[in-house]
């Protein structure tokens, strides 16, 4: 009788009713318990086994919920004639897991231009719509040695954990930043972050509820919207022209409505490519004071000036600490190791970091060593030198190629840094149509409406000068104009009258 063979284990976690049941289950899916067999009565399998009648009784009624044993008057308890279902029985139906997340804000912008994390997975595809320094100049043995040398020394410290501010000496060193450009700032005013992006993100947290009003300009960062929407506050977006955003409107706006911050991306906008003039940074600062306004200052491209140095940012010329700042090495060096840098007033700062420490408790601590590593050997500034020369050149020979294959479909501007030429078709066509056209010319870009939050810049595109192999720029920008060419084609325009009728642009 097979059920005299069952072990049980008294030091088990599994309570002896259950390794019973379990065991009898066991028997019975493998057929060694035949369909009608009859179980020994409880008393008699409790003296078997050396247990409590009680725990045979309850391993019975275990099996008998499950359907695996039926009680029958006159023959004791004996085993189901059909066995129940078994999952492979059930018509299983995949989890529809929409019904499972939780509400989240949608972002309600689709964008044919595919999620950056698939963009280097198609080798085929010539990528004019990344945001991303050339991987050729990342300065791959410098952060070799240097990552080497720190595991080597400092040990095990490295991979350990630290304290949610992020590292002092890289805080001493980006405080040191503004120091030197008149602005006193302390390591207490400095939080380290996993990128700007991150930054911008416990901001978010931090300041907005859904009853607010966020100032952004148009067109502006696609990311922050994306973060801004999330957090639910209204925005309204504020033009940007050739000197950067229209400080006159904001007057008009801050003189009417509560608004909460102000967010911008001063020193070579993204996606505009142009520069807040000084007086108009002067005057935006002031408006700050007047109507008690924090300014959210996005900085990834400032240190990747091509002519004139830019202006002072907002922060060193901020002389109340009305400006929280976002810095990040993602731009200037490279962007998988995640590390940015909010530089704000200490107030801000300590409301933060309860914030940061719920997202990932710190930044890396290694990664963090090694970028104050890299800055504290003179090597960033020596880097920057380098690729200033580097995207200048790709900036023009985007702008030559743009000039020689399709210069009466399309305006572009010349930015003075950063990585973008902010483009304007011609002659009423739509850059998503354009970017369908373009995928079968395995070429990429982004539309211009995902940088708007009215969506209304249809007519608009990006261009990446920075990623590109020099080699490639040329034959990215004839594949956009083939694309360019035909979506004309498809629109039947091209008269000469109408294509020179736009406006300037920006
Ligand atoms: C204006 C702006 N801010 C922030 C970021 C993201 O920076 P990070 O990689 O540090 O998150 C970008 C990148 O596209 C950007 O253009």
């Amino acid at each position: 009788m097979p059920l005299t063979e069952i072990h049980l284990d008294p030091k088990s976690r599994i309570p002896l009713y259950l390794q019973i049941k379990e065991q009898i289950k066991d028997l019975i899916l493998k057929d060694i318990l035949p369909e009608g067999k009859r179980l020994l009565p409880t008393r008699e399998l409790a003296r078997i086994l050396g247990v409590n009648r009680s725990t045979i009784v309850s391993a019975y009624n275990e099996l008998l919920a499950e359907g695996f044993i039926e009680s029958r008057v006159g023959r004791g308890t004996v085993v189901m004639k059909k066995k129940p279902a078994q999952e492979s029985d059930y018509n299983y139906e995949p989890l529809n897991w929409s019904e499972f997340f939780a509400y989240f804000p949608k972002t309600n912008h689709y964008s044919l231009y595919r999620d950056s994390d698939s963009l280097f997975t198609q080798e085929d595809i010539i990528s004019l719509g990344t945001g991303v320094p050339d991987p050729k100049y990342y300065p791959f043995n410098d952060f070799q040695k240097i990552i080497s040398k720190l595991l080597k020394e400092k040990g095990r410290i490295m991979l350990q954990l630290s304290s949610v501010e992020g590292c002092y000496p890289l805080r001493e060193t980006i405080a040191d930043w503004f120091n030197f450009e008149g602005k006193s700032t302390s390591p207490g005013e400095v939080l380290i972050t996993s990128g700007s992006n991150q930054g911008l993100y416990l901001l978010a947290e931090t300041l907005l509820n859904p009853e607010d009003l966020v100032v952004v300009e148009n067109p502006t960062s696609m990311n922050a919207l994306r973060i801004f929407r999330a957090a639910g506050p209204k925005i309204i977006d504020i033009p940007v022209d050739e000197t950067g955003m229209k400080v006159d409107i904001l007057e008009n706006l801050l003189s009417r409505q509560r608004v909460k911050m102000v967010y911008t991306v001063p020193t070579f906008q993204n996606p505009s490519g142009t520069v807040l003039s000084l007086s108009r940074r002067k005057k935006l600062l002031d408006l700050a004071y007047k109507y008690h306004v924090p300014i959210i200052e996005d900085d990834p491209y400032s240190k990747l000036y091509y002519e004139r140095i830019p202006p002072l940012s907002l922060k060193a010329l901020d002389k109340h600490n009305n400006v929280i700042y976002l810095g990040t090495f993602s731009k200037i060096l490279f962007p998988g190791l995640r590390i940015g840098w909010i530089v704000a007033a200490k107030p801000v700062i300590k409301q933060l970091m309860p914030v940061k420490r719920l997202v990932d408790l710190h930044s890396n601590t290694l990664e963090q060593h090694a970028f104050y590593e890299y800055c504290n050997q003179g090597l960033l500034e020596k880097h920057l030198q380098k690729v200033r020369k580097i995207y200048a050149k790709k900036r023009d020979l985007t702008i030559a190629a743009l000039k020689k294959c399709c210069s009466n479909l399309i305006d572009w501007n010349k930015p003075e840094g950063g990585y973008y030429l902010w483009c304007q078709l011609r002659g009423g066509l739509n850059s998503t149509d354009l970017l369908r056209e373009a995928f079968y010319e395995k070429v990429e870009f982004i539309e211009g409406k995902i940088f708007s939050t009215k969506e209304d810049r249809e007519e608009w595109l990006r261009l990446n000068f920075s990623y590109l192999d020099e080699d490639l720029i040329e034959e990215g920008i004839n594949r956009f104009s083939k694309a360019l060419c035909k979506l004309r084609k498809r629109h039947k325009i091209g008269s000469s009258k109408e294509v020179s009728s736009v406006k300037p642009i920006i």
